[in-house]
């Protein structure tokens, strides 16, 4: 699929008519109570079956993460699908480099006292045993083919909100993800040779839970924890 798109800065303001079919509220209801009950049955999984994914419903579910707003419409987000086992591999061994010294220590007692009840350790095996791996960047600035930059505005609340979009999506597409933020994750742009304004943001590995998958027994916010009324 192509499109028209090209960096937006500068441009007049060109409106055009929006006027959605307006959903009964009845309907509305319905949907949102669905979502609901079917969005709290997300897990985050770390430990993936090696099955294959139908790769179209990936690609869909990158391409709603796409429709986000974003600051400018600048859409400062790029996504590396990583299917060859090599580069997994390569990924994997680079992670767990980091992650060694990161349990070691480097995280600090309070960061490790938060991770206990999560179970997680520095042996990241969902990065080879799932199928494929989303590696989402950040770009940083917006850099022309010749060189030249221009400022890109709320990079990270974009692409965080971009992220959502696509691990909601993953969900609803019947397909199991979690969230990796192997830190410091620039190995991924050397692995992934990625320009100079894309900052990695999160690997995101996409497959089904193992038949032995286990989380941990999280509660979650009630509503009326997380929400206030004026
Ligand atoms: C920004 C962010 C970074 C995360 N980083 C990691 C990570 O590096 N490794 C990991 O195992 N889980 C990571 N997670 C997953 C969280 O631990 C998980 O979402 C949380 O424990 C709640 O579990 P749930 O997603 O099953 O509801 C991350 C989640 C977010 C949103």
């Amino acid at each position: 699929m192509t499109t028209n798109w090209t960096p937006n800065h500068g441009q007049a303001f060109a409106p055009v008519p929006y006027r959605p079919e307006r959903m009964p509220a009845e309907q509305s209801l319905h949907t949102a109570a669905d979502l609901r009950a079917r969005m709290d049955e997300r897990r985050t999984v770390r430990m993936f079956s090696t099955d294959p994914v139908p790769e179209q419903a990936v690609l869909d579910a990158i391409a709603v993460a796409s429709t986000a707003p974003s600051g400018a419409h600048q859409q400062p987000w790029t996504f590396v699908l990583v299917k060859n086992p090599e580069v997994r591999e390569r990924i994997r061994a680079a992670a767990e480099e980091e992650e060694r010294i990161s349990y070691a220590g480097r995280l600090g007692d309070e960061w490790l006292d938060a991770l206990r009840p999560l179970g997680t350790d520095d042996v990241k095996p969902h990065l080879t045993d799932a199928p494929a791996l989303i590696v989402v960047f950040q770009q940083r600035f917006y850099l022309e083919p010749d060189g030249t930059t221009r400022k890109h505005y709320y990079v990270d609340e974009s692409v965080g909100i971009a992220v959502g979009m696509l691990l909601t999506a993953l969900h609803l597409a019947g397909l199991a993800a979690l969230t990796h933020t192997p830190s410091p994750m620039k190995f991924l742009s050397e692995v992934l040779d990625r320009p100079r304004n894309e900052k990695a943001f999160a690997v995101i590995p996409v497959g089904y839970p193992a038949d032995d998958c286990v989380v941990p027994d999280l509660v979650r916010k009630s509503l009326d924890q997380v929400l206030v009324v004026v």
